[in-house]
C-alpha cells in the first residue's frame, strides 16, 4: 500500500517505521491513534470490492457505525487527520442513500413508479415498503445492534387496492404483484399479465387494460372518456388512474358524450311547425335507458338511425324507413316515396308534402279543402286544418293513428 498519499509530513518506507518518528519491531506496536498512523493502517483490500477487506464490507460488518473511521477521517469524515477524504469519492457524503443502495432507479421498476414514466404518476417510496426518513431511523438496517438482511418488506399502501378486493400484494418468489388497482382490473386484452416488478414492458396503452378493454368496440376513447384520453393519448393525467371512469363531461347526463346539434334533432325536439309535439329521440333511434343498454356503445360510431323493429314512430304501420348517407327515405311521417335530406329547408315540409289535401283514395273527394278535414278528423284538426293539442302538447295528427 502506497504511503504517497498521506497528507502529512512523515512517510517512511517501511511497515515498521511508524509515522511519528518512532521506530517499531513490527507493524503491530505501531499503535495508531488519531495522530499517529502506521502505513498499515488498512488492509490492502481496502478499495477491491471484491476483497474481504474492501472497506464497505467492513463498515458493514460494524452495522454501518463509523466512529472508528472518525478518529482519523475527521468527524466530518472530510479527511481530518488522515487528509483522505471520504467525499472524494461519496461526493453526496457516506450516507446518502446511493451509498448503499446504489442505481436504486435501475433495479425493477423503481424508475417508472417514483420518477414518473409514460403516465407522469409518483409515488412515494413509502407506496410499496417502509422506508427511513433518515439513515439512522430505527428500523432501517439494524434491529437490535444487528445488521437486518435483505430483502425488503413490501407492504403496499392502502391505495394499491381496490375496494372491495382483495388486498394488493407483491410475490417475492415470482416478483409479481396481484390486484394492484392501478394496474387495472382482469381485463383479457390487457398485455400485462402477470405483472413482474422487473420485466420492462413496452411502454403502450394496453398494458393494464386493452386498448380497447375487451368490454368494448370502440377504440376511440375520445368519443366516450374525453376528458381522459383522445387518438395521440391521455388528454388530462389527473382524471386517469384515479379510480373512477369518466364518461363524456361527467355531467352524468345522456348529453355528457353527445349534444344533438344537428338541424334535423333540433326541427324535431323543438315542432316549431306545430304539426304535432316535440318528436322524442325514441322516433328515430333505438333508444337507451341506460349507458349500458344493449344495442347502444355495442357497435363503431356513427350511431344507428332506423335500426329495423326499433318501434319508434319512424316505421308505425308498417313503414321500412331507411336512412343514409344523409337522407331519410320512407318514413312514417313523411309518407311512403318520402325522400328527404338533411340539408333540406323548411320549405319541404307543408300541408301537402306528407299526404295529401285531402289524400286521393276512395275516402276521400279532390274537391275538398282544408277546411273540411275537421267535419271528419275534429279530433285531430280544427276548422282551419291546424292540428290541436292537448293540455300535455300532445297531438293526435302524426301519432301513429289515422283518426277519422
Ligand atoms: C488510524 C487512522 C485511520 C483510521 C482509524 C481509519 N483510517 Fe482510513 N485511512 C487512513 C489514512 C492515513 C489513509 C490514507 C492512507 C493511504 O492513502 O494509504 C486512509 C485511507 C482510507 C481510504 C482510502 C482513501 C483513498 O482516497 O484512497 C479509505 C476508503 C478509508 N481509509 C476508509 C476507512 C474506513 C471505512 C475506516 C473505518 C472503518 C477507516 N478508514 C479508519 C487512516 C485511518
Ligand atoms: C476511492 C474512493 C472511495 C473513498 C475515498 C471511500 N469510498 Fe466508500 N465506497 C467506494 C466504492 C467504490 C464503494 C462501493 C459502491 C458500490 O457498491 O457501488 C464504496 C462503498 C462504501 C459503503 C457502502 C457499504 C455497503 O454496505 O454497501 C460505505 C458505507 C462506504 N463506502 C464508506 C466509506 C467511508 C466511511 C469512507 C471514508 C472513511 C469511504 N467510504 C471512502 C469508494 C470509496
Ligand atoms: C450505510 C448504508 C445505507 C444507507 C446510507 C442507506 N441504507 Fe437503506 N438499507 C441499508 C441496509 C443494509 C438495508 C437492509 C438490507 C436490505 O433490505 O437491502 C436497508 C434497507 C432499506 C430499505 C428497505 C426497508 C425494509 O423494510 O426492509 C429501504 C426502503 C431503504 N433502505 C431506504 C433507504 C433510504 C431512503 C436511504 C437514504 C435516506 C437509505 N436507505 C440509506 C443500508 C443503507
Ligand atoms: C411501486 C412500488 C415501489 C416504490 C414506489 C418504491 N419501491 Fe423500493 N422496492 C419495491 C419492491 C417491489 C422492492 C423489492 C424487490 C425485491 O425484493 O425483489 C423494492 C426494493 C427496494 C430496496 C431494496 C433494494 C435492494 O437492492 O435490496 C430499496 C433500498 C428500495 N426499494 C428503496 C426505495 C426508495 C428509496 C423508494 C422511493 C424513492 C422506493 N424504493 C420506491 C417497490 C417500490
Ligand atoms: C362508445 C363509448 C366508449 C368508448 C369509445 C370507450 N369507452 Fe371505455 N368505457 C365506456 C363505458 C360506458 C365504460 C363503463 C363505465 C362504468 O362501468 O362505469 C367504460 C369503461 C372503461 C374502462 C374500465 C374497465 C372496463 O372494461 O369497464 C376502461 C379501462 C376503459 N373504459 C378504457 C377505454 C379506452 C382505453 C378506450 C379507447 C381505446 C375506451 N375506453 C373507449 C365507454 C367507452
Ligand atoms: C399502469 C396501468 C395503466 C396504463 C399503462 C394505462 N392505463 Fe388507462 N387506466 C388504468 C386503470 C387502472 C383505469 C381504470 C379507471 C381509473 O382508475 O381511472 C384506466 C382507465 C382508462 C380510461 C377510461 C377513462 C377513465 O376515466 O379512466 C381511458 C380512456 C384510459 N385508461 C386510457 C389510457 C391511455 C390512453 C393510456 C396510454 C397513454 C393508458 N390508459 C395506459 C390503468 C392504466
Ligand atoms: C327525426 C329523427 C331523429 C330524432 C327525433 C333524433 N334523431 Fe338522432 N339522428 C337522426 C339522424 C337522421 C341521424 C344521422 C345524421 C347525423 O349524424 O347528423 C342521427 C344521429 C344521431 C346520433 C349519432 C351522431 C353520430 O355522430 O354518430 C346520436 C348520438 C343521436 N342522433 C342522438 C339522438 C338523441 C339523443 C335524440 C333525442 C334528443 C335524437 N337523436 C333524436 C335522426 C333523429
Ligand atoms: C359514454 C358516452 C355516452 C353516453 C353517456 C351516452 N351515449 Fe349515446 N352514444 C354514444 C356514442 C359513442 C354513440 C354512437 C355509438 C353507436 O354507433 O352505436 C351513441 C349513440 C346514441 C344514439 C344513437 C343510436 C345508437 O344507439 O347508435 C342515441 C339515441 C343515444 N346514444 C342516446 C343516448 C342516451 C339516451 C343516453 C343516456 C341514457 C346516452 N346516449 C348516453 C355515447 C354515449
Ligand atoms: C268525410 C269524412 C272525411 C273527410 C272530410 C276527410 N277525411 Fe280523411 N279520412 C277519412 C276516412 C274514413 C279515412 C280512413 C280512416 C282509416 O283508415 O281508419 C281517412 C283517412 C285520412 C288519412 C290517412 C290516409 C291513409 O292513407 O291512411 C289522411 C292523411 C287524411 N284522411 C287526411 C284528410 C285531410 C287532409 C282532409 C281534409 C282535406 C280529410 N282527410 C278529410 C274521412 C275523411
Ligand atoms: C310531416 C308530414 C305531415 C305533414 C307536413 C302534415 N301531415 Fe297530416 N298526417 C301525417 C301523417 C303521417 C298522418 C297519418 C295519421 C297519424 O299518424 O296521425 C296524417 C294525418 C292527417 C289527418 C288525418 C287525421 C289524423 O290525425 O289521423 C289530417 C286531417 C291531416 N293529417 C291534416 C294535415 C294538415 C291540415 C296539415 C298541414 C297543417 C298536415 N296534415 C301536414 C303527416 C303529415
Amino acid at each position: 500500500m502506497s504511503m504517497g498519499r498521506v497528507g502529512f509530513t512523515l512517510v517512511v518506507a517501511t511497515c515498521f517505521a511508524c509515522l511519528d518518528g518512532r521506530e517499531a519491531p513490527d507493524e503491530a506496536a505501531c499503535v495508531p491513534t488519531p495522530t499517529h498512523f502506521c502505513s498499515r493502517v488498512h488492509e490492502p483490500g481496502l478499495q477491491d470490492p471484491e476483497s474481504p477487506d474492501f472497506h464497505g464490507k467492513v463498515v458493514r460488518a460494524q452495522v454501518y457505525d463509523v466512529e472508528n473511521c472518525r478518529s482519523c477521517h475527521g468527524d466530518d469524515l472530510r479527511g481530518g487527520a488522515s487528509g483522505s477524504s471520504c467525499q472524494s469519492c461519496h461526493e453526496t457524503g457516506v450516507f446518502d442513500c446511493a451509498t448503499c443502495h446504489p442505481q436504486l432507479l435501475e433495479q425493477g421498476a423503481h424508475r417508472a413508479h417514483v420518477q414518473g414514466g409514460q403516465l407522469g404518476l409518483r409515488y412515494d417510496c413509502d407506496t410499496c415498503h417502509l422506508t427511513p426518513k433518515t439513515v439512522f431511523s430505527p428500523g432501517h438496517f439494524q434491529k437490535g445492534g444487528v445488521l437486518d438482511p435483505a430483502p425488503v418488506e413490501v407492504v403496499l399502501a392502502a391505495i394499491a387496492t381496490s375496494s372491495g378486493a382483495p388486498a394488493a400484494s407483491f410475490d417475492r418468489a415470482t416478483g409479481t404483484c396481484q390486484n394492484v388497482v392501478c394496474h387495472g382490473v382482469a381485463d383479457a386484452a390487457a398485455s400485462l399479465q402477470p405483472l413482474s416488478w422487473t420485466a420492462r414492458p413496452e411502454p403502450n396503452c394496453g398494458r393494464c387494460h386493452g386498448d380497447p378493454p375487451a368490454s368494448h368496440t370502440s377504440d376511440r376513447c375520445q368519443d366516450c372518456h374525453p376528458r381522459v384520453a383522445n387518438a395521440e393519448g391521455l388528454t388530462d393525467p389527473a382524471r386517469h388512474l384515479d379510480g373512477q371512469i369518466d364518461l363524456g363531461d361527467g355531467s352524468g347526463t345522456c348529453n355528457a358524450c353527445h349534444v344533438e346539434t344537428g338541424a334535423h334533432h333540433e326541427v324535431h325536439a323543438s315542432a316549431v311547425r306545430r304539426l304535432r309535439g316535440p318528436i322524442g329521440c325514441v322516433e328515430c333511434h333505438l333508444y337507451p335507458t341506460e349507458i349500458e343498454a344493449p344495442g347502444h356503445l355495442d357497435s363503431l360510431p356513427p350511431g344507428e338511425v332506423f335500426p329495423r323493429g326499433f318501434g319508434g314512430l319512424a316505421e308505425a304501420r308498417g313503414a321500412q324507413p331507411n336512412y343514409a348517407d344523409g337522407r331519410c327515405a320512407n318514413t312514417y311521417c313523411h309518407g311512403p316515396g318520402s325522400d328527404l335530406s338533411l340539408t333540406d329547408g323548411p320549405e319541404v315540409v307543408y300541408c301537402g308534402s306528407c299526404h295529401g289535401v285531402p289524400p286521393i283514395d276512395v275516402d276521400h273527394q279532390a274537391e275538398w279543402t282544408i277546411r273540411e278535414c275537421q267535419r271528419c278528423h275534429s279530433a285531430s284538426v280544427d276548422d282551419y286544418g291546424n292540428p290541436r293539442f292537448d293540455e300535455s302538447g300532445r297531438s293526435r295528427h302524426l301519432d301513429g293513428i289515422v283518426d277519422p
